[in-house]
């Protein structure tokens, strides 16, 4: 069934990135229907980073166009993106070291006011972040560390983090970027039921190289290899495709 211009969230076709002649991202169609939870899988350096990143306008592709329900958004820069309701997470944390937790929460969602562009943040209007930032760090299992700083979490800690920042911008579109990487059975399981929550009524897409994961929260999956998509369907469907099977069998072997 071919999913009707509303009922797709984010679209790309033929969407392809060159690295000074390496192209990591090659002629890729991908179709993310509204209220979906997609994943995007495959081998290291399959190019879903990459991918996210020209989604969400980290990168302009060399060829190809990106739709955000319908509407051409190829070309514009991620705060433009982020405006349309598109938001990612980060797989290479982009926290700052000497920032508390709740802090980075606090300033996530002082972005999203009129607030936003100005530099000095005084306490007192911090503080009227703080009860909605305590919120997103219990959502994410942080609460214990919100006064810690940032660089001293480990790295399944940032990865949580990296997600209340992301739901500190309540996007339609969210884009996560291997969430559970990192963690350990009890936070992956905790991460499983957050986004299961949080996808009532948005749209997600997700990389994660943990197939326990990907089977419990995908109605989805994407597999990328070298750049093309090397196959899509549910995950039931996919699994059993013997090209995914054996472009998997390839990496472990070189493990
Ligand atoms: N800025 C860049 N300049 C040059 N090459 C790059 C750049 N970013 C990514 N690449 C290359 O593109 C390919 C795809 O990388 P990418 O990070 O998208 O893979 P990935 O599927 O996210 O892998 P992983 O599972 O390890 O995170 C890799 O070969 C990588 O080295
Ligand atoms: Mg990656």
């Amino acid at each position: 069934m071919t999913p009707s211009s509303q009922q797709i969230a984010l679209q790309a076709t033929g969407l392809t990135k060159d690295f000074r002649g390496f192209r990591a991202v090659d002629n890729v169609d991908l179709t993310v229907v509204a209220g979906g939870v997609h994943a995007l899988v495959g081998p290291n350096g399959a190019g879903k980073t990459t991918l996210f990143n020209l989604l969400s306008g980290f990168l302009t592709p060399t060829a190809g166009t990106i739709t955000v329900r319908g509407e051409d958004v190829t070309g514009l820069q991620p705060e433009q993106i982020a405006h349309k309701g598109v938001a990612r997470s980060f797989q290479i944390t982009s926290l700052f070291e000497n920032l508390k937790p709740r802090e980075h929460v606090e300033l996530a969602l002082q972005s999203r006011t009129s607030l936003g562009r100005r530099f000095w943040r005084s306490e007192k209007i911090m503080r009227q972040f703080r009860p909605r930032a305590d919120e997103l760090l219990a959502e994410v299992g942080l609460s214990h560390l919100a006064e810690k700083p940032a660089g001293e979490l480990a790295y399944g800690q940032k990865r949580a983090l990296e997600m209340a920042l992301v739901l500190a911008l309540d996007p339609a579109i969210m884009l996560l970027d291997e969430p559970t990487a990192g963690m350990g059975i009890e936070d992956v399981t905790r991460t499983i039921e957050l986004v299961k929550r949080i996808a009532v009524g948005r749209t997600v897409v997700f990389v994660d190289h943990n197939m326990h994961v990907v089977g419990s929260l995908a109605d989805r999956v994407t597999v990328l290899q070298q750049g093309k998509v090397l196959a899509e369907g549910s995950y039931e469907e996919v699994r059993r495709d013997p090209r995914v099977i054996t472009a998997y069998l390839g990496e472990a072997s070189h493990a």
